[in-house]
């Protein structure tokens, strides 16, 4: 199909991580007070929120007609991000689908040179993939996602099943300046899923749906559990994957066969060391706290699944739902580490590794973070103070480190995976200490970060294991 027609302006891609914004810099209404992403929204304000669009409609006959089967074309959001890319690598592998790509760029040229860039910084590029992958130039956020009714109804009529794995992914930014991309371009992705013909639509959430205050008592979370609880979300972002998928669960009991996937934290790839994500959370908390030369003294264990493992598991577990045989009535997976790693002995490896990092009380650390915050440059965490260090009265006074600690945060079960996921070679490994200092030795390799001043022994042999790929500089590619 011809997508050369739905050219939209090209829109800069917000880094996951921000400093702090105030609402009209995020482009909120100006009228609406200032809120960050810790402001709680009350919960009748979300769930008004959480409402399917009243101009979706769900055609009764095409719900009958529905089957499943093998799809020849397959439309794949964000796969130009850290995850979107090893999902469009599976797909590519595991199908012989056509796969359009909505992706932000000035035009088709530029949106399949993103691609291969991607790709390529990834290990993953093909020549043979070119005449597979359809970029599809728009924008989540805009109805139609920016294309003309003509085109968007082509791709309606075209499109066998959807992947929608797109969104904003910013721990700092709030509700209000997250809602479009992650929200109603929801809302078009169900559109576009009912138009035409019905398509399935896996849905890539967050185990973080489950974020509310209430459920940071150690309580053990499972797959098909409610989603019932949304007062105190901690953060915009979780609020907006909470709607997203409240908004699903509605499709799903209209008839729209929704399959949700959950992952926790993502690292990198356990295979080849590429991390390829560095303004993420995670990344941003290992080099500020080793340009601070401290990390807190934590008692939080997290659950660290490589982006490998979850991509693997997710295109598996969507493509069981072609067989026409038996189709799982599982709806909703998590993606996972089921071997949890305390906080602690990550920061004996990054340690190891060689640098110098003191452990300090984490009120002491906090206190330390807090003079970096006007320090964009000098620290990776500076635009995270508040984040890390505020005391919260939705949170008894708990700042956010503390709300993982001693067991308070709740934990995932991952059964319905594990089940559907058994005589596959796919699970999620264990990380150990080699496995970390690939990663180090990545972020050396593309300069994220420098080298340790008393490397670890083992660094050279770390570095010569690790391909010499450096990831997409993206701006270039647009
Ligand atoms: N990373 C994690 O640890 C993690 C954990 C749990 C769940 N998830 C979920 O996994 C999914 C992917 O996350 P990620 O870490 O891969 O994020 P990412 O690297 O930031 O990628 C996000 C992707 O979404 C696209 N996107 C954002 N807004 C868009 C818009 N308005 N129109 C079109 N495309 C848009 C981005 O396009 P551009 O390249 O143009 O910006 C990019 O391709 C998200 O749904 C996230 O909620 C991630």
């Amino acid at each position: 199909m011809n997508t050369q027609t739905a050219i939209n302006e090209p829109v800069v891609k917000e880094p996951a991580i921000r400093a702090e914004q105030t609402a009209s810099q995020t482009g909120a209404k100006p009228s609406q007070p200032p809120r960050t992403a810790a402001t709680p929204i009350r919960r009748t304000d979300l769930e008004r929120e959480a409402v399917l669009d009243p101009t979706l409609t769900f055609d009764s006959a095409l719900l009958q007609a529905y089957k499943p089967g093998i799809s020849k074309s397959i439309f794949l959001t964000g796969a130009t991000g850290f995850l979107g890319v090893y999902l469009l690598s599976e797909l590519l592998q595991h199908t012989q689908a056509t796969i359009y790509c909505l992706v932000r760029a000035a035009d088709q040229a530029a949106g399949m040179n993103r691609l291969q860039r991607k790709l390529t910084a990834n290990a993953m590029w093909q020549e043979a993939y070119r005449n597979r992958i359809i970029p599809v130039i728009g924008d989540l956020a805009e109805p139609l996602f920016g294309l003309t009714p003509a085109l968007f109804q082509e791709l309606s009529e075209q499109i066998d099943v959807i992947y929608h794995n797109g969104a904003i992914v910013n721990f700092v930014q709030p509700y209000t300046a997250l809602k479009a991309s992650n929200v109603d371009g929801t809302q078009e992705i169900i559109r576009l899923a009912t138009q035409s013909k019905i398509k399935p639509l896996h849905y890539i959430s967050t185990v973080f749906v489950f974020g509310a205050r209430k459920h940071f008592d150690g309580r053990i979370i499972y797959e098909d559990n409610d989603l019932d609880e949304s007062e105190e979300l901690l953060m915009g972002y979780f609020q907006s994957k909470w709607v997203a998928e409240k908004i699903l669960t509605q499709a799903r009991a209209r008839g729209l066969p929704v399959f949700v996937f959950r992952p926790g934290l993502i690292i990198g790839d356990s295979q080849t060391g590429i991390w390829d994500n560095t303004d993420d959370f995670l990344c941003r908390i290992i080099k500020g706290c080793i340009q601070l030369g401290a990390r807190p003294t934590l008692e939080a264990a997290w659950d660290l699944a490589p982006v490998d493992y979850v991509s693997k598991a997710i295109v598996h577990l969507a493509l069981q739902q072609e067989s026409t045989k038996a189709p799982s009535t599982k709806t909703a997976f998590h993606l996972i580490n089921s071997s949890s790693l305390h906080f602690s002995e990550l920061f004996n490896w990054i340690q190891m590794f060689g640098y110098p990092i003191q452990e300090v009380p984490l009120k002491d650390w906090q206190v330390k973070l807090t003079a970096q915050r006007a320090k964009i440059q000098a620290n990776a965490l500076a635009g995270l103070t508040l984040l890390l260090a505020r005391r919260r009265s939705s949170t008894e006074h708990l700042t956010l480190p503390e709300l993982f600690e001693h067991g308070r945060a709740p934990q995932f079960d991952c059964q319905n995976t594990l089940e559907s996921l058994v005589g596959t070679s796919i699970a999620c490994p264990p990380i150990d200490q080699k496995q970390f200092s690939q990663f180090l030795a990545y972020f050396i390799q593309i300069g994220f970060l420098e080298a340790p001043p008393t490397p670890f022994a083992d660094l050279q042999d770390s570095l010569t294991q690790n391909p010499t790929r450096l990831p997409t500089t993206d701006n270039e590619a647009r």
